[in-house]
């Protein structure tokens, strides 16, 4: 198995490919030229006025996830840093990445306080607790004996693989909350980010592409470790409250079983080839592991869509009220 230095200088050249193409193809835009300022008015200190009516509620809630998502991104930024101390073109990326996923909490938070959809005191309570909570090798899906002397999981392979799965699905939560946004100004906002995150998600997926082909084996470990264990960085430490909004997103079918099996993990599956992939030992146990989890997907998926997306919907597995959350905790 080729050390972590080692895998970071060969993947080098790759890296530096991937970089490039992401300045050609990423688009520079300006949060403050995307949000309406014009509808905005001065929160009162005691009670925040706040009217979240004016969009579906599944895609208030999106919005809160979406924007404690991006909040939490500071936090794997710091632990990609920890990886790329020794390598240039990985820091140059990391950082590029992270200026990048700012721009995405600024514009959301700032949309949400002009439009009063969500109480600006819940947001700023959740999001000093997701950021402050940061991120620990559990939330990666690694066991405590295999962290190592500085608390981290071995690889950063998995750090590509969790941040892949991330952007995919993060970029499907915003093109698909746009798609049922009533206000423009909310759609284009959205349409913006998705679009970052696709190319994101192409840098991310590309370099976990080039670890199979470098060192398939730990790849493949990597991949099984992170896969099975996938949740979403605005949900990272279970925060209190959030429970109920992934529901509803997952009811609306912005984000749900149906999506993360469909749209997620059958692409990456394919790109990444995980079930033909040539590995070996405990590899291939992995290997093995991961078919079994997508088949465990696929059940899930169906057992979803008969629930919640055919003409009857009257499962109560999902029914939580999500309306209390869009107030104060
Ligand atoms: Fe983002
Ligand atoms: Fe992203």
């Amino acid at each position: 198995m080729i050390s972590q230095s080692g895998l970071l200088d060969e993947i080098s050249p790759v890296l530096e490919d991937l970089l490039n193409i992401h300045y050609e193809r990423s688009v520079s835009w300006t949060p403050a030229l995307v949000v309406p300022w014009g509808r905005g008015r001065d929160f009162t200190d005691d009670e925040p006025d706040v009217d979240y009516t004016t969009e579906e509620s599944a895609v208030v809630s999106s919005l809160m996830l979406n924007t404690l998502a991006e909040d939490n991104i500071v936090s794997f930024g710091i632990t990609a840093d920890r990886w790329a101390s020794h390598d240039d073109v990985h820091r140059t990326w990391v950082n590029r990445w992270a200026a990048e996923e700012q721009r995405h909490s600024f514009a959301l938070r700032s949309y949400l306080s002009v439009s009063r959809l969500v109480d600006p005191v819940w947001l700023e309570q959740t999001r000093m607790a997701a950021v402050s909570a940061g991120v620990k090798a559990e939330d990666f899906g690694f066991q405590s004996t295999d962290i190592d002397a500085v608390g981290m999981p071995p690889g950063v392979v998995s750090l590509w693989v969790y941040q892949t799965v991330q952007e995919a699905a993060t970029q499907l939560s915003h093109s698909r909350t746009a798609r049922l946004a009533r206000d423009p100004s909310l759609r284009r906002l959205c349409g913006l980010m998705a679009g970052d995150e696709g190319h994101h998600k192409r840098m991310l997926s590309g370099l976990v592409k080039a670890s199979m082909e470098i060192d398939p084996n730990a790849t493949m470990l990597s991949a099984e470790a992170i896969i099975r264990q996938f949740h979403m960085p605005g949900m990272v430490g279970g925060l209190p409250g959030t429970r109920s909004l992934v529901v509803e997103v997952a009811k609306a079918d912005i984000l749900s079983p149906r999506v993360h099996t469909d749209l997620v993990l059958e692409p990456l599956y394919r790109e990444w080839e995980l079930l033909t992939e040539s590995v070996h030992g405990d590899a291939a146990r992995a290997q093995d592991e991961l078919g079994e989890f997508l088949e465990g997907q696929r059940r899930r998926r169906d057992r979803f869509v008969s629930r919640h997306l055919s003409a009857d919907t009257s499962s109560g597995h999902f029914d939580t009220d999500c309306a209390d959350m869009k107030g104060r905790s």
